[in-house]
């Protein structure tokens, strides 16, 4: 990767890589990194839309956060059309894994609250229609700023292009519920450069999304993490020996893998409001490993950095393969180096006979990982599938050094707060 110049003088840091040779070292239906099989028979939030990405209110240092009790989530959220023309099929029957599949197309930032951390209640679109600028609402992260109740609501605006954007607005409570105002004036903060990441110019099929701020809690900087692909035209990777790593004979050939180029990006802040960010190299490329790292988070435990992301089978590049679900990375400092965890990255993935069960999986800083249900089989062959588009039941994971364990299973959608502020 090429250094550019930045606020630090120099180029802070060589991205981590997560190689060919760690990716050989995932497998499937490790207990210990396997989510529990999900029923078929699982309830759903509601019957009026689908959910999928779930983004808990939070603080910046990544404390899930209750206000008043009342804990709040946002969801990537579609309407079902079940009586729509356009989703039936030749029989006159509802098409819903057509619906389900067309959803991100109409993607909307909606809210729920509870008092319990699950049994979660709508509480509507966060923007009204016309205040974001572009057609799709993707996914990023609600900062609960103070308490006051200000939000920063950072996510993605995509079609046309895919710019990161914040907008603010205020939460606020009474005995009955919780409701968002405000946040009616986006705000674009950067796109890919086209540098260092890659743009929609040199890839159609170029991700640049899900913005996830966080202050640094070594240095106090606030820093921003976000999914990339590697910057050059599509094809124009190279697969070499640092991407490939350390892998047995017979290993060496990489086939059409220049064509995967996921990477974790890093945005810093120039101001304390981050209304002004300098994008850096990103943290950790998969370049000829995998094509999509989504949805970027940390842990901070034990004094390490822990980055999580969530990958699919069908990004992984030829002759590498592994699951749906949430790899993860450790580093002794932000900027690395990080190693994957377990060996190969692979921290909670489906099983292999339900490879579609659950996805975009957070992990949040007391082990509970969240993730939406996608599809179920509901016949031994898996050819009868059920959708979702709800919460999916929670798992606990513990971290412990270079190494993660499933160790437990919540309720769906359960997503208790790790502190309460008291609005004034
Ligand atoms: C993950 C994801 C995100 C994106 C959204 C689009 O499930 O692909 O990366 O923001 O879904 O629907």
């Amino acid at each position: 990767m090429k250094s550019t110049p930045s606020k630090f003088g120099k180029t802070p840091h060589q991205p981590s890589m997560w190689t060919r040779a760690d990716a050989l070292k995932v497998h499937a239906d490790d207990p210990t990194t396997t989510q529990p099989l999900v029923s078929a028979n699982f309830p759903v939030l509601s019957d009026e839309v689908f959910i999928w990405d779930t983004m808990p209110l939070r603080d910046i240092d990544g404390n899930i956060t209750s206000v008043d009790g009342w804990s709040v989530i946002f969801t990537l959220t579609a309407d079902r059309h079940p009586n729509d023309p356009q989703y039936l099929d030749q029989n006159g029957n509802y098409d819903v894994i057509r619906d389900w599949n067309d959803r991100h197309g109409r993607a909307k930032m909606y809210y729920w609250f509870s008092r319990t951390g699950k049994d979660w209640k709508l509480g509507g679109r966060v923007m009204a229609e016309g205040v974001s600028p572009t057609v799709r609402e993707w996914a990023g992260t609600p900062i609960l700023l103070n308490e006051q109740g200000e939000v920063d609501l950072y996510y993605t605006a995509v079609t046309p292009g895919a710019t990161i954007v914040k907008v603010r607005g205020r939460v606020v409570t009474t005995e009955h519920g919780v409701s968002l105002v405000g946040f009616e004036k986006v705000k674009p903060l950067f796109e890919a450069d086209g540098k260092m990441y890659q743009t929609e110019a040199q890839n159609a099929f170029w991700g640049f999304r899900d913005p996830w701020p966080f202050r640094d809690p070594k240095d106090g900087k606030l820093y921003m993490l976000f999914e990339g692909n590697v910057a050059g035209e599509r094809g124009s990777h190279k697969v070499g020996k640092a991407e490939i790593g350390d892998v047995p004979p017979g290993y060496e050939d990489v086939g059409n893998s220049r064509f995967q180029t996921a990477c974790v990006g890093i945005a810093v802040a120039r101001d304390e409001d981050g209304d002004d960010w300098e994008m850096l190299p990103p943290l950790l490329t998969a370049v000829g490993v995998n094509d999509q790292t989504e949805r970027p988070h940390f842990v901070f435990q034990d004094g390490k950095y822990y980055l999580f992301t969530i990958s699919h089978t069908f990004t992984y590049a030829d002759g590498v393969t592994g699951p749906d679900g949430v790899y993860g990375f450790v580093a002794d400092s932000l900027f690395g180096p990080y190693v994957p965890l377990n060996g190969s990255g692979l921290v909670l993935g489906n099983p292999s006979s339900q490879p579609f069960q659950t996805y975009s999986h957070c992990v949040m800083p007391n082990g509970l990982v969240t993730s939406f249900i996608d599809s179920v089989p509901t016949d031994d062959t898996g050819t009868q599938i059920r959708i979702g588009g709800t919460e999916a039941p929670t798992v606990g994971i513990k971290i412990k050094g270079q190494q993660t364990f499933v160790v437990a299973e919540y309720d769906y959608g359960y997503i208790p707060p790790m502190l309460d502020v008291t609005l004034k």
